[in-house]
C-alpha cells in the first residue's frame, strides 16, 4: 500500500560536511542502510542543517539535561556526541510509537539507552489539538529541548468541538478553516501542538533553549508565548531561523 520511499533531506549538506565531517559521515553511514527503502522501514530523519546546529549548540553550551521529544537519528547523533566528548549531559528521549521504539533499539541508534516509551495525552482547545508525552521527568532540570515529535497521532473528537484545518501548503500560502465536529470520532491529527515545552517553561518561569524541527503550529504557539512573556525569541531555534540567521555560537 505504502510506496513512499525514505528520502534523505539534504538541506545544509555542505555546511554540515564542512563544519562537522565526522558526524556528517556518521549520519551518512546510517542513512545508507535505508536509502531508497520503503518509507515505513526508517524513521524520517531531519535536514543536515538541523544535525549541524544540534552539534554546535551542545558543544558550545554543554547542557546538563537534554529532553528530546520524538526519537530518531538525532538521538543517535546526540548520544554519540555526548559519549565522544565525555559530556556530563543527561539525554532523555521520549517516543510514543512502539514500532519506532523497537526500530531504534534494534538498529542500535540509542547508544546511551536514552529512549523510553511514553503515552500521549491530547486535548482540543479553541479548535487546536494539543498533545503531550505523559512520561514523568524533572521539569526543573531540563535545559535544552529538541522538539520533533510526536508524529501523527489519534485524537478522539467530541461532538461540538471544532478543529482548525489548514488546507494549503506551503506555509506562505496557507488557508485555514474551522470544521465543526458533528459526530464524536477518532481522527488522525497531523499538526498537533506539542505542550511539553510549555510545561517546562511554566514550571521554570524563564526561557529555556529549544530547537524545533518544522512544526509550524507548535512554533507559532511558542513564539506567541515568548512575546507575551517578553522573552527573546532567540531561545527558540527552527530550521528556518537557522537558514535566515546562521548560528553565531
Ligand atoms: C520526525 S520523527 C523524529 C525524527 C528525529 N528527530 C530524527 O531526526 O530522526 C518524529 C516522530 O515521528 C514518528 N516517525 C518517525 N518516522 C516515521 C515514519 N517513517 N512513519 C511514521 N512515523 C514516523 C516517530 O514516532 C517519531 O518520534
Amino acid at each position: 500500500m505504502e510506496d513512499r520511499k525514505f528520502i534523505i533531506k539534504e538541506q545544509g549538506e555542505e555546511i554540515f560536511y564542512k563544519e562537522n565531517l565526522k558526524y556528517y559521515n556518521l549520519i551518512k553511514k546510517v542513512y545508507d542502510r535505508f536509502d531508497g527503502k520503503d518509507y515505513t522501514k526508517s524513521s524520517m530523519g531531519a535536514e543536515y542543517i538541523f544535525y549541524n546546529t544540534l552539534i554546535k549548540f551542545i558543544l558550545n553550551n554543554k547542557p546538563k539535561f537534554i529532553l528530546e521529544l520524538g526519537s530518531g537519528y538525532t538521538t543517535y547523533l546526540m548520544g554519540t556526541l555526548i559519549q565522544d566528548y565525555n559530556l556530563d549531559t543527561k539525554l532523555l528521549s521520549l517516543e510514543n510509537d512502539k514500532k519506532w521504539y523497537d526500530w531504534i533499539k534494534k538498529e542500535k541508534l540509542d547508544p546511551l539507552d536514552s529512549v523510553v516509551m511514553s503515552d500521549l495525552e491530547s486535548w482540543n482547545k479553541d479548535g487546536k489539538v494539543f498533545v503531550k508525552y505523559t512520561y514523568d521527568y524533572n521539569l526543573d532540570e531540563v535545559d535544552y529541548i529538541v522538539l520533533d515529535g510526536p508524529g501523527h497521532f489519534e485524537h478522539e473528537f467530541e461532538v461540538g468541538e471544532c478543529q482548525v484545518v489548514t488546507k494549503t501548503w506551503p506555509k506562505d500560502n496557507r488557508e485555514s478553516h474551522e470544521l465543526n465536529i458533528t459526530e464524536s470520532h477518532t481522527h488522525t491529527v497531523k499538526r498537533g501542538i506539542n505542550y511539553n515545552y510549555c510545561e517546562i517553561l511554566k514550571k521554570q518561569n524563564k526561557p529555556v533553549q529549544c530547537l524545533i524541527d518544522g512544526r509550524h503550529d507548535t512554533r507559532k504557539f511558542y513564539e506567541n508565548m515568548f512575546t507575551q512573556n517578553q522573552w527573546s525569541k532567540k531561545y527558540i531555534r527552527t530550521q528556518d531561523s537557522i537558514f535566515k540567521a546562521p548560528e553565531k555560537n
